[in-house]
């Protein structure tokens, strides 16, 4: 049943929160153990919707999965795959099961995988990746909505990209594991999501060097050179950010735990700058807390180490509550500023211009019903509504369950008076008046 969370903001967050194991992360993890042909286990695997359609995607190509949430572990058993082919029904429900293509065609040299297509926050073009595996020595053909891939034997070879992108990254990475010689991937992704992805890799028998650095080179290994590992995935950078900006804009205080504090290197220094408080406690734990005044700061989005896109829309709220005026480029996305009509609908005064959104603080946001739009659209207008007058709503709550594991719990332990309850004839009747108003 569809459920909507009901929140009564205004209170100040307080107490000690410890983060889960990072959904990016963790799903290409789970791609790349199909290069494996035996068990692998991952732990620190967060319980997400997203988790559980990537082991329908790996079960879907005969691989077995075991899916332990108590214990937040994964064994995924490769050892036969029977299928090449990564379905319409399971990639569109979440695009980065496309990463099963580098792994399958490193693997078995052949690949069936649909095309994602775009998604609401922007085009999501694919064309890096095709470009990375074609050069690695796959024929591609795109036929009836999917990507066709084959090749008798890949080769390393160099491997420009024309901006760091995260998901050709990882899927030419995966791929050139069991290519002949040595491929280098200039321009690639910096994200502690790639270094993660490397570790695992070597963990299980690569020789990837130069991640988190522009340059990676992968040397390519036989398929005998790989065994078994047991890894534990890196902490999710993006819910610590989403957790510290509820915290700063309710002005509270708190403990985030179970972190790599330099993973979040961009995000502290824009908090300083917004004069809250930030003491590194041990590696991996960081407390923070504000006083009243939030100052108005500038954000632009940008690939790792620069600010977070996927933290943009819950610092905008945070600076929705600043003193002044803050401008955010987002310059990764074309369309990710999808909050706006609903944070504007709780008080904000937010003017998009282009890829900039000019946000001028106000002294509070009210309680309103509002509707997540996309998963960090979702986590800002929790944020927003975490430190709103009275009482919101939220509904499509999906998108937020997406990203978020026990989110409700996680923040009722920090104070926040917040219920997910089932939606009510009432609240289907109202979604069906305002699905019509954004139609016309
Ligand atoms: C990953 O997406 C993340 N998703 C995104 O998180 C994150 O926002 C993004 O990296 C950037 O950090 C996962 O890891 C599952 P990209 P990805 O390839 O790999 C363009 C979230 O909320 N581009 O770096 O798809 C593309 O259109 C999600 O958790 C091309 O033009 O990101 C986009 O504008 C959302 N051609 C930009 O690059 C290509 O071939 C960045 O994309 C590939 C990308």
């Amino acid at each position: 049943m569809d459920q909507k969370f009901l929140i009564n903001g205004g209170k100040k967050l307080k107490g000690e929160i410890n983060i889960s194991g990072a959904k990016n992360a963790v799903l290409k993890l789970m791609a790349a153990a199909l290069l494996l042909d035996d068990a692998c286990e991952i732990h620190n695997v967060p319980e997400l919707a997203d988790v559980q359609i990537m082991v329908e995607v790996l079960r879907s190509l005969g691989a077995k999965v075991d899916y332990d949430t108590d214990e937040k572990k994964i064994i995924i058993d490769a050892t036969t795959l029977t299928s090449v082919e990564a379905c319409y029904e399971l990639v569109s429900k979440m695009r980065a099961s496309f990463t099963v293509l580098g792994a399958l065609l490193g693997r078995c040299k052949e690949a069936k995988v649909a095309l994602p297509g775009g998604c609401s926050i922007g085009e999501r073009r694919i064309d890096f990746h095709i470009k990375g595996l074609e050069a690695l020595g796959a024929q591609i053909k795109i036929e009836g909505g999917y990507v066709i891939a084959k090749a008798k034997k890949l080769v390393g070879t160099t491997v420009y990209l024309d901006r760091p992108s995260v998901g050709a990254t990882e899927n030419i990475m995966i791929a050139a594991i069991l290519a002949e010689g040595s491929t280098i991937i200039s321009n690639a992704a910096q994200e502690p999501e790639i270094v993660d992805l490397a570790n695992f890799l070597n963990a299980l028998g690569g020789d990837v060097t130069g991640a988190g650095t522009s340059e990676i080179i992968i040397n390519g290994v036989k398929q005998k050179d790989l065994h078994p590992t047991i890894y534990t995935t890196i902490p999710d950078r993006i819910e610590a950010g989403t957790y510290i900006a509820a915290i700063v804009a309710t002005r509270g205080k708190g403990i985030i735990r179970n972190i790599f504090p330099s993973h979040l290197s961009a995000v502290i220094s824009k908090l300083t700058d917004m004069g809250a408080n930030i003491n590194i406690l041990d590696p991996f734990s960081i407390e923070i807390s504000c006083g009243k005044i939030i100052n108005a700061v500038n954000i632009v989005t940008q690939p790792h180490p620069g600010f977070p896109t996927d933290l943009q829309s819950p610092f905008m709220s945070v600076l929705a509550v600043a003193e002044g005026i803050s401008v955010i480029t987002e310059s990764i996305y074309e369309n990710r500023f999808r909050q706006i009509g609903e944070l504007t609908r709780m008080g904000a005064n937010v003017q998009q211009e282009g890829n900039r959104a000019i946000v001028k603080g106000v002294k509070s946001l009210t309680g309103a019903q509002v509707r997540a739009s996309d998963l960090r659209a979702g986590a800002s207008l929790l944020v927003a509504a975490l430190c709103a007058e009275g009482t919101t709503e939220i509904t499509d709550l999906y998108h937020i369950d997406r990203g978020y594991e026990k989110v409700m719990e996680k923040l009722s332990g920090l104070g926040a008076d917040i219920q997910r309850v089932n939606i009510t004839e009432n609240d289907i009747n109202a979604k069906l008046i305002a699905d019509e108003i954004h139609v016309i």
